[in-house]
């Protein structure tokens, strides 16, 4: 569609000879597609330097492909993976290619099936010299920003990509996760077009976001008379990038307590049994529901997307300085304002905010902000707890405002305890050299 010509190839497998034949079919009107299902003849119609983009499942099926390929590339030749691969396994396979003069590049590609179609974000990692080879494709096909920059920008070395993609996830995890709950606190007392009401009001404002605006037209779709919403089964599915990017934010030691929290609570939805079987033994007490103070609600859900976005960049800072990737924030925060799924007015407004400030807090008027919105958030989370509604999220956001915000924490026992038991000393606040201490807790 963008002029380019392309090769297309899928392996002739037992169920899968038609894909190629049904795909040229579908896009007959492409004058500029070749299809393959001979892995040798589709290698030799590529131009060179070859830029194969391969979008298969992540995992040991990515090493086949790249196994099955080598044999037929030549020096220069370069393989992009555009699929959801581990940013560690990206990083091996950037070093095999190369140890082979090819080029890996791994390329997060965000903007679900609609937008890898249409124009997708895109966040390609690799080697610069490959990303300037494919950068006039990749830009043209991503989607582009409000002053018509593409969607797309050079990651950094390594893994990158796909480590940024990664993280992507961990915040989209959390932006759902908040969505959830929000209609969790709402539910008890309201009608779906109600809620679609207050959502679509939430809309016009600094609150708009792709997945606000998805969730106005789920909690609408009918089939016949009944909401497709409320036939879902509640219990919800992953494919495990969100718990990769928690890991990560455990191993590079970042506070990432939403993720996390969006994470445990799809987890925990998936045990539906077992929730049955100990809900059932509840006492049903019927009392009469008061609906949420509805203002309270939209400023706590405005803090906690603040508070995801502020540990969403975190792992994203520290890991660029950790492993010396020189992330650029503010660019990552611009290709992810159209095209992905957490495209957002709040993405936009981190475009600016990553090109002065180190991180969200810096600036005064968000910090002032949050601190305006403590009594919301207080209140939306005593409604949760009034009528008994799981709000993980929300907790985890203001938590960490308390904590992050807190002089003094009881970190201090902590220290003790473990030098009690395991003589690993402590530091004291009255010795500025910050020298390591010990006591004999059971000396008399
Ligand atoms: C995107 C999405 C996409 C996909 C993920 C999440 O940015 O386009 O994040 O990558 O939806 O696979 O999937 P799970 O919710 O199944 O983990």
């Amino acid at each position: 569609e963008k002029g380019f010509d392309i090769s297309v190839y899928n392996r002739p497998a037992y169920g899968e000879e038609l894909v190629v034949s049904n795909f040229l079919k579908d896009n007959h009107a492409l004058k500029n597609v070749s299809g393959f299902t001979d892995l040798p003849q589709f290698v030799a119609s590529l131009a060179t330097p070859r830029k194969i983009l391969i979008m298969i499942k992540a995992g040991n099926a990515i090493d086949t492909v790249i196994d099955q390929l080598i044999p037929f590339l030549s020096k220069g030749d370069i393989i992009i993976d555009g699929g959801n691969s581990h940013y560690m396994d990206t990083a091996k396979r950037v070093d095999y290619l190369a140890s082979k003069e090819l080029h890996f590049v791994g390329c997060g590609i965000s903007g679900g099936e609609e937008g890898a179609r249409k124009g997708p974000s895109m966040m390609p990692g690799g080697s610069l010299e490959s990303y300037q080879n494919i950068a006039p494709i990749l830009e043209t096909i991503s989607a582009k920003d409000k002053t018509g920059k593409p969607c797309c920008t050079y990651i950094g070395p390594d893994g990158t990509g796909h480590f940024v993609k990664m993280v992507h996830n961990g915040m989209e995890y959390a932006e759902m996760q908040l969505l959830a709950e929000v209609y969790a606190i709402m539910k008890i007392s309201m009608d779906n077009e109600k809620m679609a009401q207050i959502l679509s009001d939430w809309k016009t404002t600094d609150l708009s976001s792709y997945l606000l605006e998805i969730t106005i037209d789920i909690l609408q779709k009918k089939e016949g008379n009944q909401y497709v919403l409320d036939t879902i089964l509640d219990a919800a599915g992953n494919k495990g990038t969100g718990s990769w990017s928690s890991k990560a934010a455990f191993d590079l030691g970042s506070v990432n307590t939403m993720m996390s929290s969006a994470v445990f609570a799809r987890y925990l939805s998936a045990f539906k049994e077992k929730r049955h079987s100990l809900s059932s033994r509840l006492k049903n007490v019927s009392e009469a529901i008061e609906g949420p103070d509805i203002k309270a609600l939209e400023s706590a859900y405005r803090f906690a997307r603040i508070i995801n976005h502020h540990q969403g960049f975190e792992p994203l800072r520290l890991a660029s300085k950790e492993y010396h990737w020189e992330l650029n924030l503010s660019e990552i925060a611009r290709i992810w304002t159209n095209g992905c799924i957490i495209r957002s007015d709040f993405m936009e407004h981190s475009v600016a905010i990553f090109k002065k400030y180190e991180d969200y807090f810096e600036d005064d008027i968000i910090f002032k902000n949050l601190m305006s919105s403590e009594s919301s958030i207080k209140d939306s989370i005593s409604y949760s707890l009034k009528y008994r509604i799981p709000f993980d999220t929300f907790w985890a956001a203001y938590n960490y405002w308390i904590s992050v915000t807190s002089e003094n924490l009881s970190a201090n026992l902590i220290q003790a305890q473990r030098d009690y038991f395991g003589a690993h000393t402590y530091q004291r606040k009255d010795d500025s050299t910050l020298s390591f201490y010990h006591t004999n807790w059971l000396e008399k």
